[in-house]
Protein backbone atom coordinates (compact mmCIF):
# COMPACT_ATOMS: atom_id res chain seq x y z
CA UNK A 1 0.00 0.00 0.00
CA UNK A 2 3.03 2.05 0.89
CA UNK A 3 4.33 1.57 -2.49
CA UNK A 4 1.23 2.87 -4.10
CA UNK A 5 0.69 5.71 -2.31
CA UNK A 6 4.69 7.34 -2.74
CA UNK A 7 4.06 6.14 -6.65
CA UNK A 8 1.31 8.49 -6.75
CA UNK A 9 2.75 11.22 -5.28
CA UNK A 10 5.00 11.32 -7.96
CA UNK A 11 2.15 12.15 -10.34
CA UNK A 12 0.80 14.51 -8.49
CA UNK A 13 -1.37 12.07 -6.56
CA UNK A 14 -1.99 14.82 -3.43
CA UNK A 15 -2.78 17.33 -5.78
CA UNK A 16 -4.96 20.62 -4.64
CA UNK A 17 -8.71 20.58 -6.75
CA UNK A 18 -7.07 23.29 -9.34
CA UNK A 19 -4.20 20.87 -10.03
CA UNK A 20 -6.89 18.10 -10.94
CA UNK A 21 -8.58 20.19 -12.99
CA UNK A 22 -5.78 21.30 -15.42
CA UNK A 23 -6.06 19.38 -19.03
CA UNK A 24 -8.69 17.84 -18.27
CA UNK A 25 -11.76 19.24 -20.05
CA UNK A 26 -14.03 15.72 -18.95
CA UNK A 27 -13.30 16.83 -15.21
CA UNK A 28 -15.79 18.00 -12.69
CA UNK A 29 -14.85 21.28 -11.62
CA UNK A 30 -17.04 21.41 -8.50
CA UNK A 31 -18.60 17.83 -7.86
CA UNK A 32 -15.85 15.96 -5.98
CA UNK A 33 -13.97 13.39 -7.38
CA UNK A 34 -10.65 11.72 -6.51
CA UNK A 35 -7.48 12.69 -6.06
CA UNK A 36 -6.94 9.78 -8.96
CA UNK A 37 -7.90 6.46 -9.78
CA UNK A 38 -11.37 5.33 -9.15
CA UNK A 39 -14.06 6.04 -6.79
CA UNK A 40 -17.10 4.41 -5.96
CA UNK A 41 -19.54 4.67 -3.41
CA UNK A 42 -19.81 7.31 -0.69
CA UNK A 43 -19.25 5.73 2.93
CA UNK A 44 -18.92 6.80 6.64
CA UNK A 45 -20.68 9.99 5.57
CA UNK A 46 -20.60 11.93 9.35
CA UNK A 47 -20.11 15.39 10.63
CA UNK A 48 -17.78 14.93 13.29
CA UNK A 49 -17.47 18.72 15.53
CA UNK A 50 -18.29 20.73 12.92
CA UNK A 51 -16.08 18.99 10.18
CA UNK A 52 -18.12 16.86 6.79
CA UNK A 53 -16.20 13.65 6.47
CA UNK A 54 -16.69 11.95 3.56
CA UNK A 55 -15.38 8.61 2.94
CA UNK A 56 -15.57 6.75 -0.36
CA UNK A 57 -14.92 3.52 -2.27
CA UNK A 58 -11.43 3.67 -3.76
CA UNK A 59 -8.87 2.06 -5.59
CA UNK A 60 -5.78 3.65 -5.75
CA UNK A 61 -3.89 2.69 -8.38
CA UNK A 62 -6.06 1.87 -11.19
CA UNK A 63 -9.16 3.78 -13.15
CA UNK A 64 -11.24 0.69 -13.55
CA UNK A 65 -11.17 -0.70 -9.72
CA UNK A 66 -9.78 -3.48 -8.19
CA UNK A 67 -8.53 -3.67 -4.64
CA UNK A 68 -10.88 -1.18 -2.39
CA UNK A 69 -9.34 0.97 -0.01
CA UNK A 70 -11.78 3.92 2.09
CA UNK A 71 -10.33 7.18 0.54
CA UNK A 72 -10.97 10.58 2.79
CA UNK A 73 -11.94 13.57 2.24
CA UNK A 74 -13.19 16.66 5.05
CA UNK A 75 -15.25 20.00 4.56
CA UNK A 76 -16.39 22.76 6.36
CA UNK A 77 -19.00 23.75 4.33
CA UNK A 78 -19.97 20.58 2.19
CA UNK A 79 -18.71 22.62 -0.83
CA UNK A 80 -14.74 22.48 -0.54
CA UNK A 81 -12.93 19.42 -0.03
CA UNK A 82 -9.63 18.53 1.45
CA UNK A 83 -8.26 15.36 0.76
CA UNK A 84 -6.66 13.52 3.27
CA UNK A 85 -4.69 10.28 2.94
CA UNK A 86 -6.20 6.83 2.40
CA UNK A 87 -7.99 6.19 5.61
CA UNK A 88 -9.01 2.76 5.88
CA UNK A 89 -6.72 -0.25 3.78
CA UNK A 90 -6.77 -4.25 3.18
CA UNK A 91 -4.33 -5.98 5.79
CA UNK A 92 -3.05 -8.91 4.53
CA UNK A 93 -3.52 -12.00 6.18
CA UNK A 94 -6.79 -10.56 7.24
CA UNK A 95 -10.78 -10.68 7.04
CA UNK A 96 -9.87 -7.62 5.07
CA UNK A 97 -7.70 -8.81 3.07
CA UNK A 98 -9.74 -8.68 -0.56
CA UNK A 99 -11.11 -5.57 0.41
CA UNK A 100 -12.59 -2.97 2.49
CA UNK A 101 -15.94 -2.72 1.08
CA UNK A 102 -18.59 0.00 1.61
CA UNK A 103 -20.08 1.05 5.06
CA UNK A 104 -20.93 3.75 8.06
CA UNK A 105 -19.33 6.17 10.07
CA UNK A 106 -21.16 7.21 13.54
CA UNK A 107 -20.23 8.49 16.93
CA UNK A 108 -19.68 4.95 19.30
CA UNK A 109 -20.31 6.69 22.25
CA UNK A 110 -17.33 9.51 21.76
CA UNK A 111 -15.65 7.87 19.65
CA UNK A 112 -15.38 7.90 15.79
CA UNK A 113 -16.24 4.47 14.46
CA UNK A 114 -16.75 2.99 11.40
CA UNK A 115 -18.36 -0.32 9.99
CA UNK A 116 -17.66 -1.89 6.66
CA UNK A 117 -17.47 -5.09 4.94
CA UNK A 118 -14.17 -6.71 4.91
CA UNK A 119 -13.81 -8.81 2.01
CA UNK A 120 -11.41 -11.96 2.34
CA UNK A 121 -12.01 -14.46 -0.82
CA UNK A 122 -15.75 -15.26 -0.71
CA UNK A 123 -16.11 -14.13 3.01
CA UNK A 124 -18.21 -10.48 3.24
CA UNK A 125 -18.12 -9.84 6.59
CA UNK A 126 -18.48 -7.28 9.18
CA UNK A 127 -15.70 -5.39 10.48
CA UNK A 128 -15.25 -1.62 12.58
CA UNK A 129 -12.18 0.93 13.37
CA UNK A 130 -12.06 3.59 16.03
CA UNK A 131 -10.50 6.63 15.45
CA UNK A 132 -9.57 10.13 16.97
CA UNK A 133 -11.18 13.78 15.81
CA UNK A 134 -9.13 13.73 13.13
CA UNK A 135 -10.44 10.98 11.54
CA UNK A 136 -7.61 9.86 9.73
CA UNK A 137 -6.36 7.10 10.91
CA UNK A 138 -8.08 4.18 12.11
CA UNK A 139 -7.50 1.77 14.39
CA UNK A 140 -9.26 -2.13 13.58
CA UNK A 141 -10.22 -4.24 15.93
CA UNK A 142 -8.57 -7.09 16.66
CA UNK A 143 -11.47 -9.32 17.50
CA UNK A 144 -12.84 -8.09 13.28
CA UNK A 145 -14.80 -9.31 11.72
CA UNK A 146 -17.35 -8.45 14.69
CA UNK A 147 -20.29 -10.13 13.09
CA UNK A 148 -17.94 -13.35 12.14
CA UNK A 149 -20.74 -15.19 10.03
CA UNK A 150 -23.69 -14.76 8.08
CA UNK A 151 -26.98 -15.90 9.74
CA UNK A 152 -27.50 -19.87 9.42
CA UNK A 153 -31.32 -19.93 9.29
CA UNK A 154 -31.34 -18.14 5.78
CA UNK A 155 -30.48 -19.21 2.40
CA UNK A 156 -28.33 -16.18 1.46
CA UNK A 157 -27.48 -15.60 -2.10
CA UNK A 158 -24.31 -17.11 -3.34
CA UNK A 159 -22.86 -17.09 -6.83
CA UNK A 160 -20.58 -19.63 -8.52
CA UNK A 161 -17.42 -17.96 -6.82
CA UNK A 162 -18.87 -18.81 -3.93
CA UNK A 163 -19.26 -15.24 -2.28
CA UNK A 164 -22.19 -15.06 -0.31
CA UNK A 165 -23.57 -11.47 -0.76
CA UNK A 166 -24.13 -10.22 2.59
CA UNK A 167 -22.38 -6.54 2.81
CA UNK A 168 -22.91 -2.71 2.99
CA UNK A 169 -23.68 -2.41 7.13
CA UNK A 170 -25.26 1.02 8.18
CA UNK A 171 -25.46 1.30 12.22
CA UNK A 172 -27.95 3.76 14.45
CA UNK A 173 -29.43 3.97 17.70
CA UNK A 174 -32.06 4.21 19.56
CA UNK A 175 -31.82 4.97 23.02
CA UNK A 176 -29.62 2.29 24.92
CA UNK A 177 -29.72 -0.23 21.76
CA UNK A 178 -27.52 -0.15 18.57
CA UNK A 179 -28.85 -1.33 15.49
CA UNK A 180 -27.35 -2.77 12.44
CA UNK A 181 -28.34 -3.62 9.06
CA UNK A 182 -26.80 -5.32 6.33
CA UNK A 183 -28.09 -5.88 2.74
CA UNK A 184 -28.11 -9.09 1.11
CA UNK A 185 -30.42 -11.64 -1.13
CA UNK A 186 -32.24 -14.89 -0.32
CA UNK A 187 -31.96 -17.95 -3.13
CA UNK A 188 -34.61 -17.69 -5.43
CA UNK A 189 -36.29 -15.03 -3.85
CA UNK A 190 -34.96 -11.71 -3.78
CA UNK A 191 -33.34 -8.82 -2.29
CA UNK A 192 -32.92 -8.48 2.29
CA UNK A 193 -32.20 -5.92 4.46
CA UNK A 194 -31.20 -8.26 7.77
CA UNK A 195 -31.55 -6.24 11.51
CA UNK A 196 -29.22 -7.23 13.88
CA UNK A 197 -28.88 -5.14 17.48
CA UNK A 198 -26.15 -4.81 20.25
CA UNK A 199 -25.69 -2.94 23.49
CA UNK A 200 -22.18 -2.62 23.01
CA UNK A 201 -21.25 -2.05 19.42
CA UNK A 202 -18.82 -5.33 19.54
CA UNK A 203 -21.25 -8.01 20.36
CA UNK A 204 -24.23 -8.47 17.49
CA UNK A 205 -27.25 -10.74 17.39
CA UNK A 206 -28.99 -11.60 14.51
CA UNK A 207 -32.91 -10.11 14.44
CA UNK A 208 -33.71 -11.22 11.13
CA UNK A 209 -34.89 -9.50 7.89
CA UNK A 210 -36.62 -5.93 7.90
CA UNK A 211 -37.60 -6.97 4.70
CA UNK A 212 -37.80 -9.53 1.73
CA UNK A 213 -38.23 -8.18 -1.56
CA UNK A 214 -39.25 -10.30 -4.57
CA UNK A 215 -37.17 -10.31 -7.57
CA UNK A 216 -40.02 -11.84 -9.89
CA UNK A 217 -42.26 -9.12 -9.37
CA UNK A 218 -41.59 -5.87 -11.53
CA UNK A 219 -44.63 -3.62 -10.21
CA UNK A 220 -44.54 -0.53 -8.62
CA UNK A 221 -40.43 -1.40 -9.61
CA UNK A 222 -38.05 -4.30 -10.23
CA UNK A 223 -35.92 -4.94 -7.25
CA UNK A 224 -33.48 -7.46 -8.27
CA UNK A 225 -31.66 -10.15 -6.45
CA UNK A 226 -29.93 -8.38 -4.04
CA UNK A 227 -29.56 -5.31 -2.06
CA UNK A 228 -26.84 -3.22 -2.17
CA UNK A 229 -26.09 0.01 0.43
CA UNK A 230 -29.22 -0.61 2.27
CA UNK A 231 -29.85 2.81 5.02
CA UNK A 232 -33.09 2.91 7.21
CA UNK A 233 -33.66 6.36 8.53
CA UNK A 234 -36.47 8.77 9.96
CA UNK A 235 -37.94 11.12 7.45
CA UNK A 236 -41.06 14.02 9.03
CA UNK A 237 -43.10 11.32 10.28
CA UNK A 238 -42.18 8.27 8.42
CA UNK A 239 -39.24 6.22 7.75
CA UNK A 240 -37.34 5.78 4.37
CA UNK A 241 -35.28 2.48 3.14
CA UNK A 242 -32.80 3.38 0.40
CA UNK A 243 -31.76 0.03 -1.76
CA UNK A 244 -29.44 0.03 -4.41
CA UNK A 245 -30.44 -2.98 -6.81
CA UNK A 246 -27.80 -5.34 -7.94
CA UNK A 247 -28.51 -8.44 -10.19
CA UNK A 248 -26.31 -11.03 -11.73
CA UNK A 249 -22.78 -9.05 -11.39
CA UNK A 250 -24.61 -5.71 -12.35
CA UNK A 251 -25.83 -2.55 -10.51
CA UNK A 252 -29.02 -0.84 -11.84
CA UNK A 253 -30.40 1.70 -10.15
CA UNK A 254 -31.20 3.05 -6.69
CA UNK A 255 -34.85 2.84 -5.02
CA UNK A 256 -36.54 4.22 -2.27
CA UNK A 257 -39.38 3.25 0.03
CA UNK A 258 -41.27 5.62 2.13
CA UNK A 259 -43.44 3.65 4.79
CA UNK A 260 -43.46 2.37 8.61
CA UNK A 261 -40.70 0.95 10.77
CA UNK A 262 -42.26 -1.26 14.07
CA UNK A 263 -41.02 -4.33 15.73
CA UNK A 264 -38.34 -4.67 13.43
CA UNK A 265 -40.21 -4.59 10.31
CA UNK A 266 -40.71 -2.31 7.23
CA UNK A 267 -43.93 -1.81 5.69
CA UNK A 268 -43.29 -0.12 2.52
CA UNK A 269 -46.25 2.34 1.23
CA UNK A 270 -44.62 4.13 -1.95
CA UNK A 271 -41.87 2.62 -3.79
CA UNK A 272 -40.03 4.00 -6.54
CA UNK A 273 -36.75 4.75 -8.04
CA UNK A 274 -34.81 7.29 -6.78
CA UNK A 275 -32.58 8.35 -9.93
CA UNK A 276 -32.63 6.13 -13.06
CA UNK A 277 -29.60 7.69 -14.60
CA UNK A 278 -26.11 7.20 -13.62
CA UNK A 279 -26.84 7.51 -10.10
CA UNK A 280 -26.28 4.57 -7.66
CA UNK A 281 -25.73 3.80 -4.07
CA UNK A 282 -26.56 6.69 -2.25
CA UNK A 283 -25.85 7.01 1.75
CA UNK A 284 -27.20 9.93 3.77
CA UNK A 285 -26.80 11.24 7.26
CA UNK A 286 -27.89 14.02 9.43
CA UNK A 287 -25.87 17.02 10.43
CA UNK A 288 -25.61 19.39 13.34
CA UNK A 289 -28.33 20.97 12.16
CA UNK A 290 -30.14 17.91 11.77
CA UNK A 291 -30.24 18.34 8.04
CA UNK A 292 -30.93 14.85 6.35
CA UNK A 293 -27.70 14.80 3.43
CA UNK A 294 -27.39 12.22 0.68
CA UNK A 295 -24.45 11.52 -1.75
CA UNK A 296 -24.70 8.96 -4.52
CA UNK A 297 -22.23 7.85 -6.83
CA UNK A 298 -22.22 9.09 -10.33
CA UNK A 299 -20.30 6.41 -12.50
CA UNK A 300 -18.99 6.64 -15.61
CA UNK A 301 -20.78 6.07 -19.07
CA UNK A 302 -17.85 6.28 -21.37
CA UNK A 303 -16.38 3.30 -22.58
CA UNK A 304 -13.81 0.74 -20.74
CA UNK A 305 -10.84 2.05 -23.01
CA UNK A 306 -11.17 5.90 -22.36
CA UNK A 307 -11.74 5.06 -18.94
CA UNK A 308 -8.57 2.88 -19.32
CA UNK A 309 -6.79 5.79 -20.33
CA UNK A 310 -8.11 8.82 -17.79
CA UNK A 311 -6.45 9.73 -14.67
CA UNK A 312 -9.89 9.24 -12.55
CA UNK A 313 -13.03 7.78 -12.20
CA UNK A 314 -16.47 8.82 -10.70
CA UNK A 315 -17.73 11.38 -9.24
CA UNK A 316 -20.04 12.30 -6.29
CA UNK A 317 -23.54 14.13 -6.62
CA UNK A 318 -23.74 17.71 -4.82
CA UNK A 319 -25.15 17.29 -1.35
CA UNK A 320 -28.71 16.95 -1.69
CA UNK A 321 -30.90 18.18 1.54
CA UNK A 322 -33.72 15.48 1.51
CA UNK A 323 -37.16 16.15 3.28
CA UNK A 324 -40.65 14.39 2.60
CA UNK A 325 -43.77 15.32 1.24
CA UNK A 326 -47.40 15.44 2.06
CA UNK A 327 -47.58 12.81 -1.18
CA UNK A 328 -44.63 10.58 0.81
CA UNK A 329 -42.46 10.79 -1.97
CA UNK A 330 -39.14 12.40 -1.59
CA UNK A 331 -38.02 15.97 -2.19
CA UNK A 332 -34.22 16.98 -2.93
CA UNK A 333 -33.29 20.42 -2.63
CA UNK A 334 -29.44 21.38 -3.20
CA UNK A 335 -27.65 22.27 0.06
CA UNK A 336 -27.60 26.32 0.51
CA UNK A 337 -24.21 26.02 0.63
CA UNK A 338 -23.55 25.72 -2.75
CA UNK A 339 -24.66 29.17 -3.40
CA UNK A 340 -21.08 30.53 -2.79
CA UNK A 341 -20.41 28.82 -5.97
CA UNK A 342 -22.00 31.05 -7.70
CA UNK A 343 -20.93 33.87 -9.86
CA UNK A 344 -21.90 35.74 -13.34
CA UNK A 345 -26.10 35.65 -12.54
CA UNK A 346 -28.07 36.31 -16.05
CA UNK A 347 -32.44 36.06 -16.20
CA UNK A 348 -34.35 35.45 -18.56
CA UNK A 349 -38.61 35.90 -17.86
CA UNK A 350 -41.37 35.26 -20.45
CA UNK A 351 -40.11 34.13 -23.49
CA UNK A 352 -42.35 32.38 -25.37
CA UNK A 353 -41.34 29.22 -27.50
CA UNK A 354 -42.94 28.54 -30.99
CA UNK A 355 -42.92 25.04 -31.64
CA UNK A 356 -40.22 23.18 -33.99
CA UNK A 357 -37.27 25.30 -33.26
CA UNK A 358 -34.59 25.71 -30.78
CA UNK A 359 -33.83 29.78 -28.80
CA UNK A 360 -30.44 29.60 -28.10
CA UNK A 361 -29.66 32.03 -25.14
CA UNK A 362 -26.25 33.77 -26.10
CA UNK A 363 -24.71 34.97 -23.07
CA UNK A 364 -25.61 31.84 -20.59
CA UNK A 365 -23.50 30.00 -21.96
CA UNK A 366 -21.09 27.35 -20.13
CA UNK A 367 -19.59 23.79 -18.89
CA UNK A 368 -20.17 24.42 -15.27
CA UNK A 369 -23.44 25.81 -14.35
CA UNK A 370 -26.20 25.90 -12.41
CA UNK A 371 -30.09 26.60 -13.86
CA UNK A 372 -33.10 27.32 -12.04
CA UNK A 373 -35.92 27.30 -14.66
CA UNK A 374 -39.62 27.42 -14.48
CA UNK A 375 -41.84 26.56 -17.69
CA UNK A 376 -45.44 26.81 -18.70
CA UNK A 377 -45.61 23.56 -21.51
CA UNK A 378 -48.47 25.11 -22.16
CA UNK A 379 -49.90 23.00 -25.85
CA UNK A 380 -45.84 21.70 -26.34
CA UNK A 381 -45.82 18.06 -26.66
CA UNK A 382 -42.09 18.09 -25.53
CA UNK A 383 -40.47 21.29 -23.76
CA UNK A 384 -37.19 21.73 -22.21
CA UNK A 385 -33.24 23.01 -22.47
CA UNK A 386 -30.64 22.47 -24.14
CA UNK A 387 -26.79 22.15 -22.86
CA UNK A 388 -23.68 21.98 -23.85
CA UNK A 389 -24.20 22.62 -27.72
CA UNK A 390 -21.37 23.40 -30.11
CA UNK A 391 -22.29 26.42 -32.33
CA UNK A 392 -22.86 24.07 -35.26
CA UNK A 393 -25.13 22.25 -33.71
CA UNK A 394 -22.95 18.72 -33.84
CA UNK A 395 -22.99 18.38 -30.13
CA UNK A 396 -26.12 18.92 -27.79
CA UNK A 397 -28.02 17.58 -24.69
CA UNK A 398 -31.69 18.04 -23.93
CA UNK A 399 -33.46 18.03 -20.90
CA UNK A 400 -36.73 16.75 -22.48
CA UNK A 401 -39.70 17.02 -20.70
CA UNK A 402 -42.99 15.28 -22.27
CA UNK A 403 -46.25 16.49 -20.68
CA UNK A 404 -48.84 13.61 -22.10
CA UNK A 405 -45.82 10.73 -21.22
CA UNK A 406 -45.50 12.89 -17.91
CA UNK A 407 -41.81 11.78 -18.64
CA UNK A 408 -38.25 13.51 -18.03
CA UNK A 409 -35.69 12.28 -19.81
CA UNK A 410 -31.88 13.72 -20.74
CA UNK A 411 -31.46 12.77 -24.34
CA UNK A 412 -27.53 12.07 -24.90
CA UNK A 413 -28.14 10.96 -28.76
CA UNK A 414 -26.15 13.58 -29.63
CA UNK A 415 -24.40 14.93 -26.74
CA UNK A 416 -21.16 13.96 -28.09
CA UNK A 417 -19.64 13.11 -31.57
CA UNK A 418 -17.21 10.62 -30.10
CA UNK A 419 -20.08 7.80 -30.15
CA UNK A 420 -18.45 5.27 -27.86
CA UNK A 421 -20.14 6.82 -24.44
CA UNK A 422 -23.35 5.61 -23.06
CA UNK A 423 -26.20 7.05 -24.72
CA UNK A 424 -29.17 4.78 -23.62
CA UNK A 425 -32.25 6.78 -22.29
CA UNK A 426 -33.69 6.65 -18.79
CA UNK A 427 -37.30 7.96 -18.07
CA UNK A 428 -38.49 9.45 -15.13
CA UNK A 429 -42.03 9.49 -13.87
CA UNK A 430 -43.01 13.60 -13.44
CA UNK A 431 -46.55 13.91 -13.81
CA UNK A 432 -47.53 17.76 -13.27
CA UNK A 433 -50.55 18.69 -11.24
CA UNK A 434 -53.38 20.99 -13.24
CA UNK A 435 -51.50 24.35 -13.28
CA UNK A 436 -48.36 23.27 -11.98
CA UNK A 437 -45.31 24.78 -13.95
CA UNK A 438 -42.20 22.69 -14.75
CA UNK A 439 -39.35 23.66 -12.50
CA UNK A 440 -35.89 22.64 -13.45
CA UNK A 441 -33.48 22.64 -11.23
CA UNK A 442 -30.09 21.84 -12.85
CA UNK A 443 -26.70 21.62 -12.13
CA UNK A 444 -23.85 21.41 -15.42
CA UNK A 445 -20.26 20.17 -14.23
CA UNK A 446 -18.61 19.47 -17.67
CA UNK A 447 -19.44 15.81 -17.86
CA UNK A 448 -22.30 15.60 -15.28
CA UNK A 449 -26.36 17.02 -15.91
CA UNK A 450 -27.84 16.87 -12.34
CA UNK A 451 -31.77 17.23 -12.85
CA UNK A 452 -34.28 17.88 -10.16
CA UNK A 453 -37.93 18.33 -11.38
CA UNK A 454 -40.63 20.18 -8.79
CA UNK A 455 -38.18 19.38 -6.37
CA UNK A 456 -39.33 15.72 -6.28
CA UNK A 457 -37.82 14.22 -9.15
CA UNK A 458 -34.07 13.18 -9.68
CA UNK A 459 -32.65 12.25 -12.56
CA UNK A 460 -28.59 12.43 -13.75
CA UNK A 461 -26.47 11.43 -16.43
CA UNK A 462 -23.23 11.53 -17.97
CA UNK A 463 -21.98 13.28 -21.27
CA UNK A 464 -18.77 13.83 -23.11
CA UNK A 465 -18.99 16.51 -25.24
CA UNK A 466 -15.64 16.73 -27.17
CA UNK A 467 -15.53 19.66 -28.07
CA UNK A 468 -14.55 23.07 -26.50
CA UNK A 469 -16.94 25.46 -27.39
CA UNK A 470 -20.39 22.77 -26.49
CA UNK A 471 -21.42 25.04 -24.21
CA UNK A 472 -24.07 26.52 -25.83
CA UNK A 473 -27.44 27.01 -23.90
CA UNK A 474 -31.00 27.01 -25.13
CA UNK A 475 -34.66 26.39 -24.76
CA UNK A 476 -37.07 24.36 -27.39
CA UNK A 477 -40.86 23.34 -27.49
CA UNK A 478 -42.29 20.92 -30.22
CA UNK A 479 -46.13 20.51 -30.93
CA UNK A 480 -46.95 23.45 -29.35
CA UNK A 481 -46.25 26.52 -27.45
CA UNK A 482 -44.73 26.89 -24.16
CA UNK A 483 -43.30 30.36 -22.33
CA UNK A 484 -40.03 29.95 -20.21
CA UNK A 485 -41.66 32.21 -17.26
CA UNK A 486 -38.59 32.44 -15.71
CA UNK A 487 -34.74 31.42 -16.08
CA UNK A 488 -32.16 31.99 -13.95
CA UNK A 489 -28.24 31.07 -14.72
CA UNK A 490 -25.07 31.65 -12.34
CA UNK A 491 -21.64 29.90 -13.47
CA UNK A 492 -20.19 27.64 -10.77
CA UNK A 493 -16.64 28.25 -9.83
CA UNK A 494 -14.46 25.15 -9.06
CA UNK A 495 -15.35 23.89 -5.33
C1 LIG B 1 -22.11 -0.78 -4.40
C2 LIG B 1 -21.07 -1.80 -3.95
C3 LIG B 1 -21.31 -2.23 -2.51
C4 LIG B 1 -19.93 -2.67 -2.10
C5 LIG B 1 -19.05 -1.72 -2.81
C6 LIG B 1 -17.75 -2.29 -3.30
O1 LIG B 1 -21.67 -0.03 -5.50
O2 LIG B 1 -21.06 -2.92 -4.81
O3 LIG B 1 -22.27 -3.23 -2.34
O4 LIG B 1 -19.75 -2.62 -0.71
O5 LIG B 1 -19.77 -1.24 -3.94
O6 LIG B 1 -16.94 -1.30 -3.83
Amino acid sequence: MTDVLEDNVDEGFWSPQAERERDDPLRPAYHFTAPSNWLNDPNGLIQWKGTYHLFYQYTPDSPLGGLKHWGHASSTDLVHWQDHPIAISPTPGTSDEDGIYSGCAIDGDGAPMVFYSGIQGPNQLICRATSDDRLETWQKDPANPVVDSVPDELDLLTTDDGTTHYRDPSVWREGDTWWMTVGSGITGVGGTVLLYQSANLSDWNYVGPILIGDANQREPVWTGTMWECPQLFPLGNKHVLLISVWHERKTHYTVYMVGTYRNQRFTPEHTEILDPGSFYAPQTFQDEQGRRIMFGWLREQRDRQAMASGRWNGAMTIPWELSLGDDRRLRYRPVPELQVLRRDHRRVEHLELGPGHATMLPGLDGDTLELDVRITPGAARVVGLILRRSPDGSEETRIVFEPDNEALAIDRTRSSVDTTGDRERHEAPLALADGETLQLRVFVDRTIIEVVANGRVMLTERIYPTRADSLGVGVFAEGGNAIVERLDRWRMTAG
